[in-house]
């Protein structure tokens, strides 16, 4: 560590990272005090340097290796999305002999084997609390759990649809409600990966791989799109005392773990019926333990800012 003290360095400037440089200038003491040593924000990578920012004063590159080479850089935190160039990148600041933290649940899902072999090679970390419902625990809920035997989890993952569904319920159209989540920064660069259920398949991968202590390949959830559901969808699950979620589900029988995601019809008194905006549910039903759930918020720059810089903060306090 330098004098200055431990460097991050932020790969990503968008609606998570400029939250996660915004914390940094704002609360810098606190999160000081809560990493027991000064940690400090030293430069961010973006694809335009010129455009215009609310993200502290943090400097910025167009260069992403420059935050790689950087030595006062120990932590690389990665917000930009997607698998390409960001896979290249995390694996490159490992090789770099810097810890990872990541709010890209597509390339953890996607990419699960080599980032956790990049870590382990070069004995630093993989951190991605963020990548699953934001700010909420749920990362760090899975790991306390291995002594379970899972049966059923079930929840949703996705802030964009719960936000669309239930606005939808307020007379708003589908793709009113959709300009709404993109505009408050729910939605992913590319929206189809929210209503056609890419976003929560990574996530659920992601849990299931966490509990079963192995790599559950996206490509193993069934998927049913969001995008034709109509208003009257919404009013007849209304009248029928239910409503329309898009609900994740992951079934660990005897002998396969069945996956899917996709709307559903839920009654309307039930936690997920409940849940509006951009909140999420998880429950989870195991053996040692019946029933589980968490809930917060699963989408936006300062949940997920939230959870990014706790991460970051674990690392602090674990390394020397
Ligand atoms: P975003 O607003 O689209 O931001 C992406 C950032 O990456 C931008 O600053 C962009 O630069 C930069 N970028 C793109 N290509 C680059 C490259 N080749 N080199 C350097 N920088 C590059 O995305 P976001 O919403 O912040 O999401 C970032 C990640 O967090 C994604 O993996 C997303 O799934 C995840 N996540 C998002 C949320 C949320 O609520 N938004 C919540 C949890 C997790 P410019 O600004 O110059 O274009
Ligand atoms: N687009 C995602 C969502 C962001 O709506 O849940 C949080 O991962």
């Amino acid at each position: 560590m330098s004098s200055r003290g431990l460097g991050v360095g932020l790969l990503g400037l968008g609606t998570v990272g400029s939250a996660v440089a915004r914390a940094f200038a704002d609360r810098s003491r606190r999160i000081d005090a809560a990493a027991g040593r000064p940690v400090r924000l030293v430069a961010a990578a973006v694809r335009d340097p010129q455009k215009e920012r609310d993200a502290g004063d943090v400097p910025v590159t167009a260069d992403p290796h420059a935050i790689l080479d950087d030595p006062e850089i120990a932590i690389v935190i990665e917000v930009i999305g997607g698998t390409d160039p960001a896979r290249d990148l995390e694996l490159g600041a490992f090789e770099s002999r810097k810890h990872v933290v990541t709010a890209n649940k597509e390339l953890v899902a996607k990419e699960w084997k080599a980032l956790h072999e990049g870590a382990r090679l070069a004995k630093r970390e993989l951190r991605f609390e963020a990548a699953v419902a934001a700010a909420v625990p749920v990362i760090a809920g899975m790991r306390g759990l291995g002594a379970v035997r899972p049966r059923v989890l079930r929840g949703l993952l996705n802030g964009t649809t719960t936000y669309i569904c239930s606005r939808m319920e307020t007379g708003k159209s589908f793709d009113e409600a959709l300009a709404e989540a993109m505009a408050a920064g729910y939605a992913e660069a590319d929206p189809t990966n929210d209503v056609d259920g890419h976003d929560a398949a990574y996530k659920l991968s992601i849990l299931v791989s966490l509990l079963e202590g192995r790599h559950f390949h996206p490509y193993n959830v069934r998927r049913m799109s969001l995008r034709g559901i109509a208003a009257s969808d919404v009013s007849g699950a209304a009248a029928r005392g239910a409503r329309v979620r898009y609900l994740a589900v992951a079934d660990f029988g005897e002998k396969a773990t069945k996956a899917r995601v996709g709307p559903e019809e839920l009654p309307a008194d039930s936690l997920e019926g409940q849940a509006t905006g951009p909140t999420n549910v998880i429950t989870l039903e195991s053996d040692l333990v019946p029933r589980l759930v968490w809930s917060g918020p699963g989408a936006g720059g300062d949940a997920t800012a939230s959870a990014i810089l706790g991460d970051v903060i674990q690392i602090a306090q674990r390394s020397a």
